[in-house]
């Protein structure tokens, strides 16, 4: 039976805020969304689509319907001249499934390893990390519209993703719902290790095996990110800004060791983290709620916060540092 039923969000949220869905429903297969979508069934009102709940700051009530994707699957499903093709269903853990390409001998995702989430979620922000985004290791996906139920599939390009971004965060894209994603693995690999963390981590090790980066990338990821079963975060809570070259001139001579990544645009990323870190943030509490010690882009939840206990941290967060930097940090989790 397709019932939607109420349902505690508290444990299905990583920042573990307290939440209630009045109706949620367990998606298992591509044919009962596509049969409850062409039943006109989300047609009266909001939908929620939840992964694994690791980038979404939820009220205490949700009022939408929520969606929890449980589609499972992985498999190879054919090559090119240059890469491995493997598809994966939406509801598959994010990192259960990195290890398991890893074990069938097909690397290009270690990067990416111990990112909380799932498959489904990946490509919505274009996760990326320690010098690698999805993007570069995508093939296609597919995704049953809300409204009517059509099933289509989606290039690269018609994803539109760019840093943290893709259609699915904008307007023409949040009715579509991605069921699963086929990634391409280079069959000619090669270490991604330029990131500092990373070559630091793998120092004397000349040739690194995927295995061995998935590893080095675990241990940074574990030394500095907070873990969601223990203490409740979303990953990284703001996008690094991104400024022009002459806004970044004129903050580089007023505050010396300002980290900078330039862009192939001319623009210039700045590291959210350490303008929170100067403007007094990192380790710092709000009532329940504080930015993380070892690494102050993370929003951690101390225990019994709710959404309205995180909003107040990040408005206080973003009003200290643009009052000091004038830079705009936009939050990365979307709040329900
Ligand atoms: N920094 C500080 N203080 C801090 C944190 C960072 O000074 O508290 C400085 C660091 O010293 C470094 C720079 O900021 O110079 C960048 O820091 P880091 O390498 O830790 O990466 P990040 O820019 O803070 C981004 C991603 C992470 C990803 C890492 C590694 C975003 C919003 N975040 O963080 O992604 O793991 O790079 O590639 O792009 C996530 O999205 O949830 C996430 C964890």
């Amino acid at each position: 039976m397709n019932l939607f039923a109420p349902a505690d969000l508290t444990p299905l949220n990583t920042l573990g805020l307290r939440s209630h869905a009045q109706s949620l429903l367990r998606i298992d297969s591509v044919a009962q969304l596509e049969a409850l979508a062409l039943g006109r069934a989300f047609m009266d009102g909001p939908v929620v689509v939840l992964g694994g709940g690791s980038n979404i700051v939820a009220p205490q009530e949700v009022h939408a319907r929520v969606l929890q994707m449980a589609i499972h699957g992985r498999e190879r499903v054919g090559q090119t001249a240059d890469h491995w093709l493997v598809r994966a269903g939406a509801g598959e853990v994010w990192h259960d499934f990195v290890r398991w390409t890893l074990e069938q001998g097909l690397p290009g995702l270690e990067n990416l390893s111990l990112i909380p989430g799932t498959v489904g979620a990946a490509p919505i922000q274009n996760i990326g990390a320690y010098g690698l985004e999805l993007a570069s290791r995508f093939h296609s996906l597919e995704a049953v519209h809300l409204d009517g139920g059509e099933t289509r599939t989606f290039t690269a390009a018609e994803c539109r993703f760019g840093y943290r971004d893709s259609v699915f965060k904008h307007a023409d894209g949040v009715r579509w719902v991605i069921v699963s994603v086929t990634f391409a693995l280079p069959r000619r690999w090669q270490a991604v290790k330029g990131y500092a963390d990373v070559a630091r981590e793998l120092e004397g090790i000349a040739e690194p095996t995927p295995l061995q980066v998935s590893d080095a990338v675990v241990a940074i990821r574990q030394h500095k990110l907070p873990d969601p079963s223990r203490i409740g975060n979303a990953g990284s809570f703001f996008k690094n800004p991104v400024v022009s070259a002459t806004q970044h001139a004129a903050l580089a001579s007023a505050h010396p060791g300002l980290p900078a990544y330039p862009q192939a645009d001319g623009t210039v990323k700045l590291a959210a983290g350490w303008l929170i870190e100067q403007a007094g943030w990192k380790g710092r509490r709000l009532g329940p709620v504080g930015m993380y010690e070892r690494q102050a882009l993370v929003l951690v939840n101390h225990g019994g916060a709710t959404s309205q206990d995180v909003r107040a941290l990040a408005d206080a967060v973003q009003a200290d540092v643009a009052q000091r930097f004038g830079v705009r940090l936009e939050p990365e989790p979307v709040f329900l």
